[in-house]
Parts: structure tokens; sequence; C-alpha cells
């Protein structure tokens, strides 16, 4: 059954959104290796990946249906933050977008009477709260510990064994 159309429009959004914590994600990593906090830095760029990953099975789930999706213009993203804590808190922010997102897209399948689009959004509902669970805990972590570069630096290390 093809595609309708509000359902391939929202899930156009969704790529962009994924291409976009892709892109936002690289200029974090940038951030992190200038300021040497090389464990923040290898976290970004396997994020960055992972969310090339998430816009590309958008992609190939669009073409599985038949249809043709369609590839956004990629923005500049930011590569200077004032403090570590604004750049966590963006990343935050980023995943909580992408979540509403992801929302956005199964409520317009479920309107649509798409069960394949509903399904397939699944394993990004559950994605997400992995995503928001990093996210939060880095920002609370980097609340805590803002004023120290003692901790930042540890837990710069620890989130730099976590990504290897
Ligand atoms: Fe693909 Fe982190 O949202």
């Amino acid at each position: 059954m093809a595609l309708k159309k509000e359902v391939l429009d929202v899930l156009n959004r969704q790529i962009e959104k994924e291409f976009d914590a892709s892109v936002t994600y690289l200029g974090m990593y940038v951030y992190f290796e200038k300021e040497l906090f090389k464990g923040f830095a290898d976290w970004f760029k396997k994020q960055t990946s992972e969310e090339r990953t998430h816009a590309q099975k958008f992609i190939e789930y669009i073409l599985d249906r038949g249809e043709v999706p369609t590839i956004p213009a990629t923005k500049s993203p930011r590569n200077s933050f004032k403090s570590v804590l604004e750049a966590m808190k963006a990343a935050l922010a980023h995943e909580q977008a992408n979540t509403a997102g992801i929302y956005e897209c199964l409520k317009v399948a479920q309107q649509a009477s798409d069960p394949a689009t509903a399904e397939m959004l699944q394993w990004f509902v559950k994605e997400q709260v992995e995503e928001e669970k990093w996210a939060g805990e880095y920002v609370e972590m980097v609340e805590k510990i803002a004023s120290s570069i003692g901790g930042l630096w540890m837990f710069d290390h620890r989130v730099g064994k976590k990504g290897e």
C-alpha cells in the first residue's frame, strides 16, 4: 500500500531533524577536540554517525515503500560554546526535539491508519528513551561539577571509556 502524503511529509521532516542532530554533534565533536576534552569528543564523534544512521533508516524505509525521500541541505553547525554545560544542554535540547519529532511521526502514522510505519517507528521510540537518558545525565553531572576543572576532566575520561 502506498504511503499517504501526510506520512511521507512527516517522515521527510524527521530525516531533516536526524541530519540536523548529526551535523550538530559534528560541531560539538570539533568543539570538544579543540578544548582537549577527548572523551566528550569521542562520544560526539560516535553520536554524529549514529544520527546519520537514523536519517538513513528513514531514507531506506521511504524507498522500501516505493516513494522518493527528500535529502535536506545541511546547515553549518556551531563549533564553539561558552562552556561544556552549554554544549551538553544543546545536545539534550536536540534529543528532546527529536523525540517530539518521532512522536509526531507516530501520531500521523496512526491517524493515517498506517501500521507498517507505526511499527517501524517503535525502534525510534525506544532509541529516544536511551538518547534522552544519556543527554539528561550528562547535563545533570556537568551541572554538579561545572566549577571544577578536575571534575570535568574526570567525567570526560569516564565518558570516553563509555564510548569505546
Ligand atoms: Fe536520532 Fe538522537 O535522535
